[in-house]
């Protein structure tokens, strides 16, 4: 795939989310005049980062990852050696659930559409789930239903699975936003980024 049909496809996913009127949190995007996150870095990334849903500071920029959790993956990433604009990054839900709630069933299965599709659009070597939502429809996606675990049992671990355009490499790491509230657990994340730049 060329660059512009990457760039064009990537636009139609944007525009399609933009326009999402048939989500349960398109009318409170509408409401609090904020925005969705679809997603953000390099369209030929070698590493695709999803993380769950937009907070606050993601819904009001539209960018993933920009509050405080994303101060964790920033120097996550920094302390790994990885640039975050060599990776791409995005989520599973693309609007805020109200309250930073957890994402619902049917709010994963409206949004997980358009994962799929920027998955098959970047063609990513390696897919980094952050936290327990994403490594669930991730894995059960790519018919690694069988390996899944409790998160705290296989985090840092390496999977692999067979899609359309090639072999990629699962790994699920836990989301950043437990080192927001446990910074004791930051050692354990930075150890898991480790073993993302080993690959
Ligand atoms: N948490 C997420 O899962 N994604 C973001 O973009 C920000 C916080």
């Amino acid at each position: 795939m060329t660059e512009a049909e990457k760039e064009e496809k990537l636009k139609a996913v944007k525009d399609e989310v933009l326009g999402l009127a048939a989500s349960p949190l398109y009318a409170e995007r509408i409401k609090n005049g904020v925005f969705p996150v679809i997603g953000e870095g390099d369209h030929s990334a070698r590493i695709m980062l999803i993380g769950e849903a937009p907070g606050k500071n993601e819904a009001a920029t539209g960018r993933p990852f920009c509050g405080a959790s994303g101060r964790i993956l920033d120097e996550l990433l920094g302390s790994a050696g990885i640039d975050r604009k060599s990776v791409y990054i995005t989520n599973i839900v693309k609007d805020r659930p109200p309250m930073n709630r957890d994402p619902l069933p049917n709010e994963i299965a409206i949004y997980a559409p358009f994962l799929d599709r920027q998955i098959e659009i970047i063609q990513p070597e390696i897919i980094a789930t952050l936290g327990r939502f994403s490594m669930d429809y991730i894995m059960r996606r790519l018919g690694l239903e069988q390996e899944l675990d409790s998160i705290s049992r296989i985090h840092g671990k390496v999977f692999s699975a067979e899609l359309a355009y090639g072999r990629v490499r699962v790994v699920p790491l836990y989301h950043p936003a437990v080192a927001v509230y446990d910074r004791s657990k930051i050692d354990d994340l930075k150890k898991d980024f480790e073993s993302l730049k080993s690959l």
